[in-house]
């Protein structure tokens, strides 16, 4: 999944043509853009290898790792699937979420179903307050992460140290899911929202991810502790974290840039 730069379509389009006539000059294989029909500066480039080697080999050519180099300059690169995976058409049909997606539908378990007697303009507060991710009316299909973050903090469990985090990580096919700080009395045992998020995340089986973003309420942003820097990391790549208060959004920074040399599995 590549999400260009502003500004840097042509330039992104230019680097996938040659991309694509390398894959197939050398036999690798072919290459396929998509845009992404919510996102217009998201792409899904798919690769279809001829081979497990062929793939090897191309990931070691020269050529294309100029061709890459380029692109990172210009776009972020999330590796959704590494893998080959049978396409069961039942499944496809039942599971994939975007299949089912409406331009205003909302999610979470609570989506209304009845009338609940309201006038027009009514708003609804404190306990009454839909949960969950809204849409963002003018960005169809895209949730308002800084704002699932908002709502999510509400549910911190933060008795002893009455510091409230809400965290929202995004899942490569738009999916958002929610952690809020939870402390008991044992306090080592707290765990901090973005761990909550990620596990969520994990346990559902969510294995690819793009951004998280993390909200407290404080004027200085609240980044993640290093325990959740090192478990975002493993689990969630280089994410883009974005960090918020009630009112404003603080700053965005890559994941790599927040955990420096850093240790993983591929150091094992
Ligand atoms: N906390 C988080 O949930 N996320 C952070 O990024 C920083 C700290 C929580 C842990 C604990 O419940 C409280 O904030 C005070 O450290």
């Amino acid at each position: 999944m590549v999400d260009v730069n502003e500004g840097h379509e042509a330039d992104f389009l230019a680097i996938a043509r040659e991309f694509s006539t390398v894959l197939a000059r050398k036999e690798y294989g072919r290459a396929d853009i998509v845009r992404d029909e919510a996102s217009p500066m998201r792409f899904y480039a798919v690769r279809h290898w001829a081979s497990a080697d062929a793939a090897e080999l191309c990931h070691a050519d020269v050529e294309v790792q100029v061709l890459t180099a380029r692109l990172f300059k210009i776009a972020r690169v999330t590796h959704v699937v590494n893998g080959v995976q049978r396409t069961n058409a039942l499944r496809l049909l039942t599971d994939d979420r975007r299949g089912a997606v409406e331009a205003d539908r909302r999610t979470g378990f609570d989506r209304r179903h009845e009338n609940q007697g309201r006038s027009e303009g009514d708003r609804r507060k404190g306990h009454d307050r839909r949960l969950g991710p809204r849409r963002l009316r003018d960005r169809p299909g895209q949730v308002n992460l800084v704002e699932a973050a908002r709502r999510a903090r509400e549910h911190a469990d933060a008795a002893f140290s009455h510091f409230k985090v809400g965290a929202a990580l995004e899942t490569a096919d738009g999916t958002v899911i929610t952690g809020c700080n939870i402390e008991n009395a044992t306090y080592g045992l707290t765990i901090c929202a973005e761990r909550v998020a990620m596990f969520k995340a994990l346990s559902e089986g969510h294995r690819a991810f793009t951004q998280m973003a993390i909200v407290a309420d404080t004027d200085a942003p609240t980044p993640p502790c290093g325990a959740c820097r090192q478990i975002l990391w493993e689990f969630g790549g280089n994410l883009s974290i974005v960090l918020a208060n009630l009112t404003a959004e603080k700053g965005t920074h890559e994941l790599k840039d927040l955990l420096p040399l850093p240790f993983d599995a591929r150091l094992l």
